[in-house]
């Protein structure tokens, strides 16, 4: 029997291209999406913009199955988003997989809980997976200040995270588009040991053999890095807010959402250092 077509927005990001391989090495065809231009389209890659709404319609061509994020740096999550729960209900899909965030149901007038409302009553098919602050952060977002001043520089306090790895977050997106054991459920995903941002620099110190610090920095001098590197003021407000609650605590709580779905426990952070060591040499 032909296996789903799966179209996978946001391929070629952290979970975009995890999600893809592990869907591709189960047999199934994946059709990822780029902003980028493409030369032309083919049923493997298209060309999507989600701040336009360009290649929408194209997108889901042929299409059974399809995940859903909305990309970094956009504050109306919901703009972006609705679209295209309005398009899978309109070819009315087998299934869908959206990922916004922890906490994001934490007041029902957020962009992102208001797509995720738009897909909890679109009758389709679907899961909502809200994961916490992805490990993978250190080897993306806070690389700089790690390789050029050995340093992880947040307004984060001592506040404990249950980070996520990315790649455990995949499995999970991967096993619920593939199965319809937990249809119409939301998760949230989180790692299972809480830890700050001090155990997260001596794990990267451990591999790699550098002095790795965590240092404490002001919201505002956050806020000021973010700006300097080009984010929008809006998105950097919502990534102040996000880090206000994480260094209250909220990011602490853990779930065991990724070894039920997916029979795995999540990758630890002594692990995901280990694997992601050579990013920070
Ligand atoms: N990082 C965290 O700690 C964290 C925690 C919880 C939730 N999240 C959520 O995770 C999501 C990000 O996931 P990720 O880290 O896997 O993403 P990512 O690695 O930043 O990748 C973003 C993807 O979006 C695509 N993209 C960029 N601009 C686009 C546009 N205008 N239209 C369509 N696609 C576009 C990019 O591909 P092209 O450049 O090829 O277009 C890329 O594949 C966000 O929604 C965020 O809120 C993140």
């Amino acid at each position: 029997m032909k296996k789903d077509l799966v179209l996978v927005v946001g391929a070629s990001g952290t979970v975009g291209s995890e999600l893809s391989r592990l869907l591709k090495e189960q047999g199934y065809s994946v059709r990822a999406t780029t902003s980028k231009p493409v030369k032309e389209d083919s049923s493997s890659l298209v060309h999507l913009n989600l701040v336009t709404g360009e290649g929408i319609t194209k997108a889901f061509e042929g299409v059974d199955k399809a995940f859903f994020l909305s990309p970094p740096g956009y504050a109306d999550q919901y703009a972006m988003l609705s679209p295209l729960v309005q398009e899978a209900k309109r070819r009315g899909l087998k299934k869908v997989v959206l990922m916004t965030a922890m906490g994001a149901n934490a007041s029902e007038d957020t962009p992102f809980r208001r797509v995720e409302i738009e897909l909890e009553k679109s009758g389709l098919a679907y899961n909502i997976i809200r994961p916490n602050w992805f490990l993978q952060n250190f080897n993306t977002f806070w690389i700089q200040g790690i390789r050029e001043q050995g340093k992880i520089l947040l307004p984060a306090g001592n506040a404990k995270v249950s980070f996520i790895d990315a790649r455990d977050i995949a499995s999970v997106a991967a096993k619920l588009l593939t199965s319809d054991e937990f249809n119409n459920k939301d998760f949230d995903l989180t790692g299972s040991d809480p830890v700050d941002h001090a155990q997260v620099a001596a794990a990267i110190s451990k591999v790699t053999g550098k002095t790795i610090t965590y240092q404490e920095i002001k919201p505002e001098e956050l806020k000021a890095g973010l700006l300097a590197a080009g984010l929008p003021k809006d998105y950097t407000d919502f990534l102040l807010l996000i880090m206000g609650f994480l260094r209250e605590g909220y990011s602490a709580r853990t779930t065991d959402n990724v070894k039920t779905i997916t029979g795995k426990a999540p990758h630890t952070l002594a692990a995901y250092a280990q694997d992601y060591k050579a990013s920070w040499l």
